[in-house]
């Protein structure tokens, strides 16, 4: 029987060699009830995993279903993630200083990787693993370009081609981050595009579709199934890429125990939920064993709101209905979400792990605005320096509006938010936001 106690000395182990951890912790080992199976999108009876081998790695449809506690990191994805991990735990305290509050804002800053977020904690394993099956191209699709760029730079590292199919909005607003994929050696696609049957029936339906994520997926899968030695690639969703990011809050609860010190309130920006939950799985276990600390807070998008208005159901992954069917909070697979700047977040639905916990009550969920999440940015960016990349800056926005409830209840508390990238590819949609030409651009009711 797993107590807390005992949790805790595992997971202290679990530094033994250094500041990056040993092992991935999975919160599966740790839910009351299972997680509800994935459905074959065609049976409707629960996929089995050799299905999921034609799909991705062996290795990672081993991870998804697995229910151990801790996974051991593999050494030679140690010793890449050992070039930029442990990332800095960073004091805000020209922030808190600003807005007069008595908390304490810590932000796990994953900027600081090569490609500017958290999206290479898992690329770099997922190109690991196919590498060694001998696998020799991976294929995604990307929002902003951050999963896409972290993935270009993965399969550089390990020798393998990559395609991206990086959504259309932003594959013309973010052209840098489209160059910085190819320079990394990956053939970038705007999608919706004609190279797969989906994608033309997207246009063919609506010529000047601006695309989104659910959409670019059914392409990227279309693609990979079409060649044996091809595999899709994800960046965000499932439970092995969720457990490959717990590295972020592993590292966070360990950096705050030698500081002695101990989270409040937890906060990370969800898309589909790898770095809110990769940073607050590690303080969700210990909600799940009693704990009433800490709060742990999941901000998304008011434009996009799958959590606080989405439902709780079965639903496509993709927009197509090619990947199986999953439990999660979403707005539908055919929502096609309007062109906010945080391309990122631009997703129908969440994590089942994420929407589990969530429908349990171990965590809370809230929306913020597009123009008071460049507010609070910028803020963040005078006090700080560090300009957050425009999903990031939701985590930011809610982590100030906590400063700032402090402030008002008199209470001094520890809150803690993940930094998950930095935005100096997103310089566009600051300007037109000090111009005063951005716009809300919520979900009505
Ligand atoms: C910087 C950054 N943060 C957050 C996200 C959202 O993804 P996830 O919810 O998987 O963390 C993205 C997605 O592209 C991103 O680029």
């Amino acid at each position: 029987m797993t107590t807390r106690k005992n949790l805790f000395m595992k997971q202290s182990r679990n530094h033994k060699a250094g500041d990056l951890p040993l092992h991935w912790y999975n919160l599966q080992a740790d839910l009351q009830t299972p997680l509800p199976p994935m459905l074959h999108p065609v049976r409707g009876n629960p996929v089995e995993s050799r299905e999921l081998t034609k799909v991705f790695p062996l290795a990672l449809v081993h991870q998804e279903f697995s229910t151990e506690r801790f996974l051991e990191i593999p050494p030679a994805v140690r010793e890449v993630l050992g070039s930029w991990r442990p990332t800095p735990l960073v004091r805000a305290s020209r922030l808190e200083k600003l807005l007069e509050t008595p908390a304490r804002i810590f932000y796990k800053y994953e900027g600081s990787s090569p490609t500017g977020s958290h999206k290479p904690n898992t690329a770099v394993v997922q190109a690991y693993y196919a590498r060694k099956q001998g696998i020799t191209r991976l294929v995604t699709e990307t929002g902003a370009g951050q999963w896409g760029s972290a993935l270009a730079m993965a399969c550089s590292f390990f020798n393998l081609q990559c395609k991206v199919y990086m959504v259309k909005v932003s594959h013309d607003q973010k052209p840098y981050r489209r160059m910085l994929m190819q320079v990394w050696g990956a053939d970038v696609i705007s999608s919706p595009s004609r190279l797969t049957g989906s994608g033309r029936k997207i246009l063919r339906q609506d010529p000047a579709c601006p695309g989104s994520l659910g959409i670019a997926m059914s392409e990227a899968l279309e693609d990979a199934a079409a060649s044996r030695s091809a595999r899709y690639s994800v960046g965000s969703g499932l439970n092995h890429v969720i457990m490959h990011q717990t590295v972020i809050g592993l590292e966070a609860k360990h950096q705050l125990d030698r500081a002695d010190l101990q989270a409040d309130v937890v906060i990370g920006c969800v898309g589909g939920g790898s770095n809110f939950a990769g940073l607050s799985f590690p303080f969700a276990c210990d909600r799940l064993l009693g704990s009433k600390k800490p709060r742990i807070l999941a901000v998304e998008p008011a434009a996009c709101p799958s959590l606080t208005r989405g439902t709780y159901q079965y639903d496509f992954a993709d927009t197509a209905g090619l990947m199986p069917r999953v439990k999660m909070y979403t707005l539908g697979h055919t929502f096609v979400p309007p062109p906010l700047h945080a391309g990122g977040l631009r997703y129908h639905g969440v994590a089942p792990l994420v929407s589990k916990v969530l429908d349990e009550g171990i965590i809370e969920a809230t929306a913020v605005s597009q123009r008071e999440t460049f507010k609070a940015a910028v803020q963040f960016a005078r006090a700080e320096g560090i300009l957050p990349a425009p999903e990031s800056a939701h985590a930011v926005c809610a982590a100030t509006k906590e400063a700032l409830r402090c402030k008002k209840e008199r209470r001094t508390q520890n809150i803690l938010f993940c930094l998950s990238g930095h935005g100096y590819f997103d310089l566009a949609a600051y300007e037109a936001f000090l111009e005063g030409k951005l716009a809300d651009c919520d979900r009505r009711k």
